[in-house]
């Protein structure tokens, strides 16, 4: 978790400095997560390949739970799922996101603090693991263990989906900054092992007043390639495996333009995302 770094002092009394007072919670809600957009793309692509809306989401990994509360806000017969290893960020969550719902939404949003691998819920529409968490599971084996724990986790027609990040710029160590409101967020690829996978990354956050939060959020993980995920999520039994990428901004073909089709035909590029849609 983060640490607040270095107070200044001024006229001889001690001040508290912006990182100091600042929450990494809400920093990387802010600066990471768009649960508006990703909502958006699963809800379309739910209803695109089976003809009705989804009702039910189970969010894995879900940190702070809020794709949950999006989720149950968007309609008033959805129902989500959150499901985290760690009770002092579903708190975080309870009183910072949970808080913000009606009272029939909030009914209508639960929280288990529990494993992936082993936390049973009824069968769902939709099962998300998103911003790269499952690539804490390292080996064959492990990551198709828990492929096979989220299929058994939907109903007959639910759909998995997944997001992966790539490109030659994701083999290298390096940092890259964007200017966030109020602060600045500093992705860290700080190791990458090409022998075993493994890669460390964290998030680090710095303020106007020149204090920083190093080491907010540090992820060990194996940089997974789409070749073998795909070749897992088949041999966990879906039947369907699609990466979804995205189309090129009309007057910049550098930019995104933040449209996902079903392909497979990708580009060599430094630094792509792209969301992989499992279907049971
Ligand atoms: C990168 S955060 C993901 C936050 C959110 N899903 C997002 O899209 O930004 C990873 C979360 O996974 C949780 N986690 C790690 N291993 C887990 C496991 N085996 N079962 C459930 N949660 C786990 C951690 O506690 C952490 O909150």
């Amino acid at each position: 978790m983060g640490k607040g770094k270095h107070k200044h002092r001024q006229h001889g009394t001690e001040r508290t400095t912006m990182a100091e007072r600042a929450d990494p919670h809400d920093l990387y809600q802010r600066s990471v997560q768009d649960v508006e957009t990703e909502i958006n793309f699963v809800d379309e692509v739910y209803e695109e390949l089976r003809d009705r809306p989804a009702r039910s989401l189970r969010e894995d990994f879900s940190g702070t739970a809020g794709t949950s509360c999006e989720w149950v806000g968007r309609r008033e017969d959805n129902v989500a799922w959150a499901v985290d290893l760690d009770e002092t960020t579903l708190e975080w969550g309870r009183q910072h996101n949970l808080s913000k719902l009606s009272p029939d939404a909030l009914a209508r949003v639960h929280l288990i603090h529990g494993d992936v691998l082993t936390a049973t819920t009824p069968g769902m529409d939709i099962l998300l693991a998103m911003n790269f968490s499952y690539w804490i599971f390292k080996t064959r084996d492990e990551l198709r263990s828990y492929f096979e724990a989220a299929r058994s986790n939907l109903d007959d027609d639910g759909i998995l989906f997944l997001d992966c990040f790539g490109g030659y710029e994701a083999y290298q160590e390096m940092k890259e900054s964007r200017k966030c409101d109020g602060f600045k967020y500093i992705w860290d690829q700080a190791e990458y092992n090409p022998i075993t996978g493994d890669m460390t990354c964290k998030i680090h956050f710095r303020f106007p007043d020149a204090s920083r939060i190093n080491d907010a959020f540090t992820y060990h993980w194996r940089l997974w390639s789409l070749p073998e995920l795909r070749e897992l999520l088949v041999e966990a039994g879906f039947s369907q495996v699609d990466v979804y990428w995205e189309g090129d901004d009309e007057d910049d073909p550098d930019e995104g333009s933040g449209e996902y089709e079903a392909t497979l035909q990708g580009e060599a590029d430094a630094g792509w995302i792209v969301y992989i849609v499992a279907q049971k």
